[in-house]
């Protein structure tokens, strides 16, 4: 019998054909997100489950099924996975790392581009035939170069952030839990404790998983010690800024700008965000590139393959739980 594959929802890049070379495949939904009772007779049914980061995964969903070997999250987060219970369970867990870095950051330089030189406000200028000709008054916006930018988390997406603000004539200050020197020697960036950064920069980018500790890492009091221009920009998870204490601060403009990808309560907006003329909003899309979509899927796809052949997969996130797995081979 076929190894049994449960996707929860379709996604595109080759991930899902490579699957099906040797595996039964079944997919939970083709668009929208994958019901939760569908998602539970998925995990019942098959071996692996390939998740979105729209799908919670929990005991309820491990304990669907005891054969459940692993569970491939097709986003580089997983704070929506419950990860002690995976491994309580001997459940893998994988992310797809890598495969969205350029991306992301792209995304993040991109946010922070339409916010500085006002393009949201210019195309809509067009739009509506305002232009009636050259005016020096018209839409000023701020350069780049020579401004401090602040990078809160240096991992894969942070640090290439850092080599594009850098490109771009920044001096660059960082916050991490854990010293770069890579980032320090390239890029001459100086780690700093939060205040410092959020007082310092111009242009703040956060890069850092959704965790206890990131949850509210930016808060109201952050949101005050920030410059009145200073452009705060999140392509990572929207709970790491607490929303409501943004609008205010938006609204009162004690910050510059804020370009958004991702929110609190995705996918609604906290009441005011969208009326605001000083912010960017993007519905979560800056791993939608051809290029990202591609890599992620067939990561997913390869972390389940290894799985079935008892290897380890290379993007494992639970590592722990290779202790408790007899069928997997650790090398050791
Ligand atoms: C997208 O947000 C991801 O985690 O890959
Ligand atoms: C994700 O790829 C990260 O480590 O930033």
């Amino acid at each position: 019998m076929k190894p049994r594959v449960f996707v929860s929802r379709h996604f595109p890049g080759e991930g899902i054909a490579l699957l099906k070379k040797s595996c039964d495949v079944r997919i939970g939904v083709m668009k929208g997100t994958c019901p939760r009772k569908k998602l539970l007779q998925g995990a019942k049914w098959a071996d692996a489950i390939v998740t979105l980061l729209t799908d919670k995964v929990d005991a309820e969903v491990y304990d669907q099924n005891p054969r459940l070997k692993i569970v491939a999250n097709y986003a580089v987060g997983f704070d929506n996975i419950d990860l002690a219970e995976a491994t309580k369970r001997g459940v893998l867990v994988t992310n797809t790392p890598g495969a969205q870095t350029e991306s992301v950051a792209e995304h993040a330089i991109g946010l922070m581009m339409v916010l500085g030189k006002r393009i949201r406000e210019a195309d809509a200028f067009m739009r509506a035939g305002k232009y009636k000709g050259w005016d020096p008054d018209l839409l000023l916006g701020t350069e780049f170069d020579g401004k401090v930018c602040g990078v809160i988390g240096v991992g894969r997406i942070g640090s290439i952030f850092v080599k594009f603000a850098k490109a771009l004539g920044m001096s660059i200050i960082y916050n991490d839990v854990v010293r770069s020197p890579d980032i320090e020697q390239k890029y001459d960036a100086k780690p700093v404790d939060i205040n410092t950064l959020l007082k310092q920069c111009d242009v703040i980018s956060i890069h850092v998983p959704l965790m206890p500790s990131t949850r509210h890492l930016i808060n109201a009091g952050h949101l005050k010690l920030m410059k009145k221009t200073a452009f705060l920009i999140n392509t990572s998870r929207g709970p790491v800024i607490d929303e409501t204490a943004l609008v205010s601060a938006l609204k009162r403009r004690q910050i510059g700008g804020a370009g958004l990808d991702v929110y609190e309560f995705e996918p609604k907006l906290v009441p005011g965000l969208a009326k605001l003329d000083n912010v960017v909003l993007t519905p979560h899309i800056a791993s939608a590139t051809w290029e990202a979509r591609d890599s992620m899927s067939r990561i997913a796809a390869q972390c389940v393959l290894a799985a079935f052949k008892g290897e380890v997969p290379e993007a494992l996130v639970n590592k722990d739980v290779l202790q408790k797995n007899p069928w997997i081979k650790t090398g050791a």
